[in-house]
């Protein structure tokens, strides 16, 4: 019963197959397409809340959040390969492990996609906040630019993001391929610039203790700074535009995560060494929560103390270290980085929550209005303005982490399945053509599925907490609603309108 109701792997891939796109895409283009998806605010601004949690022993989280990363990321690309469709994790699950599942997944993108966009978007605000502040003196109360969880009222800068996003991606804006070139190099160029300023001037004492919170404040970082690698997919979702997927696919994924992971270890090195990075501790002995009002308090008393700030209290952790370490305008270089290049991540993440969104709606899985589309932009308008106020709203009342562990709790769901369905297919499907195959698939899907687990416990109570509410929501809705109206369910799998579709599903963002 619950493994019912699979849509015909050749359904989709006939589908597909109209739509046949130019193959241009080389391991170069996608380690770059890689690159410009995954870095944003995780290194720019979660790497704080990492020392938060974790001291100096973050490093380590970095390597195994990259590792999770890199083995799910191996699984994905033999599904994107095979089943080159938008839709991703919801569309594969959908074809090896039926309906039910496949809902759960879509319903847990929600999270990876939308949410993420919103964390993304505080991120940002962080960091054009600072630069106004330090190279402009423009001071914006902080009950502007923080929302309650953190000691303000309302994030009112990354509420202006999340709606200029969902202006660009209404009238149709696609990041082309030379844009985001140069914005991967804006962001490569930064982190550059941190590492050749903070690793010379690194003080290995600082690195002691190294785990001052022992292994479950690594582990509970690794769960929350697995955001910095999130978005490598984009790769996966852009196999139906790669030449020879066998040999690029895996450059290109593999490429561009462990290029993220070597900068990710030597930014955090950089923190480390050049100003500490130990956490601020309550009175109990216990590390505060990063993005809660104590921690504000605490960060304003250590303030008062001592005339100094620490890492752990910044909003833009890398501008703030290197106007630390007496290079102000270079900082405010960082936030202007931070601020032209964040903005396409909140692009990616938003464009492919409306076409996860849009792919169930065309299966009857969510009411036919979200899969409406503009006539003049042949944009689907109406779902991607409803993804947008729930993203403004996000940014605007949560704290960047917070955000960030919920979409983290996600995606975690969503690879964890998806690693499942690669194994599945191996054995129910085994001699379907596959364009890329996962090395030594019975050893990497269960790695990966382990280590999804493992971080996803690692994450928060509150935030697991959360996400059981939300899957129980989803089930209400598909029981409810979703269901009965599926066009599987209800015999009708070329419903869709191709043309319609065609139109819509435009490259990703940053290919072309
Ligand atoms: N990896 C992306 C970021 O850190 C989502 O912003």
């Amino acid at each position: 019963m619950i493994f019912g109701r699979v849509k015909s792997l050749d359904a989709i891939l006939a589908t597909a197959e109209k739509k046949s796109l130019h193959r241009s895409l080389g391991a170069f283009q996608l380690t770059m397409l890689g690159i410009g998806a995954v870095i944003g605010t995780g290194i720019f601004v979660l790497t704080a809340e990492a020392a938060q949690k974790a001291g100096p022993g973050m490093m380590l989280s970095f390597v195994i959040a990259g590792f999770v990363c890199a083995v799910a990321a191996l699984c994905y690309a033999e599904m994107a390969a095979m089943v080159p469709v938008s839709g991703s994790a919801y569309t594969y699950s959908y074809a090896v492990m039926g309906e039910l599942v496949a809902w759960m997944v879509g319903w847990a993108l929600i999270l990876e996609y939308a949410v993420a966009a919103g964390a993304v978007s505080v991120g940002w605000s962080g960091y054009v906040v600072g630069l106004l502040e330090n190279a402009f003196s423009i001071d914006i109360p902080d009950m502007l630019v923080r929302g309650p969880y953190d000691g303000g009222l309302v994030n009112l800068p990354a509420m202006a993001i999340a709606g200029l996003v969902t202006w660009l991606l209404v009238i149709g804006t696609k990041e082309s391929a030379f844009v985001n070139s140069i914005l991967v190099l804006i962001k490569v160029a930064a982190l550059t610039l941190f590492i050749i300023l903070a690793v010379p001037v690194m003080n290995m004492q600082n690195f002691e203790p190294f785990s001052p919170l022992g292994f479950a404040g690594v582990s509970a970082a690794a769960a929350s700074i697995f955001f910095a690698y999130v978005g490598f997919d984009a790769v996966s979702t852009a196999a139906e535009e790669t030449k020879n997927p066998q040999r690029n696919m895996p450059i290109g994924l593999i490429g561009s995560l462990a290029i993220c992971t070597i900068f990710y270890l030597l930014v955090a090195a950089g923190v480390i060494g050049s100003v500490g990075a130990q956490p601020m501790l309550g009175p109990d002995g216990a590390a505060l929560p990063p993005g809660s009002v104590e921690l504000t308090k605490a960060c304003a008393d250590h303030v008062a103390a001592t005339g100094r700030d620490a890492v752990v209290c910044s909003k833009e952790a890398l501008a703030w270290t290197l106007r630390e370490i007496g290079w102000p305008q270079v900082g405010n270089l960082i936030g202007l980085a931070a601020g032209l290049a964040l903005p396409s991540v909140i692009l990616m993440m938003m464009f492919g929550q409306t076409r996860i969104f849009f792919v169930m709606s065309r299966d009857g899985l969510l009411p036919a209005v979200f899969s409406k589309v503009h006539p003049k932009f042949h944009t689907p308008h109406v779902i991607t303005i409803l993804t947008g106020v729930f993203v403004a709203l996000f940014a605007a009342f949560f704290p960047v982490g917070k955000l960030a562990d919920i979409s983290n709790s996600g995606t975690l769901f969503a690879f964890a399945a998806v690693s499942i369905a690669v194994l599945v297919l191996r054995r129910t499907d085994a001699t379907r053509h596959r364009p890329f195959r996962t090395p030594l698939i019975v050893v990497t899907a269960p790695i990966a599925v382990l280590g999804c687990v493992y971080l996803f416990y690692s994450l928060g109570h509150d935030t697991k907490m959360m996400f059981l509410v939300w899957a129980a929501i989803g089930l209400v809705v598909y029981f409810a609603y979703s269901r009965g109206k599926s066009h599987v369910g209800r015999g009708l799998t070329e419903v869709h309108e191709p043309e319609a579709y065609d139109d819509l599903d435009p490259p990703v963002p940053g290919t072309r």
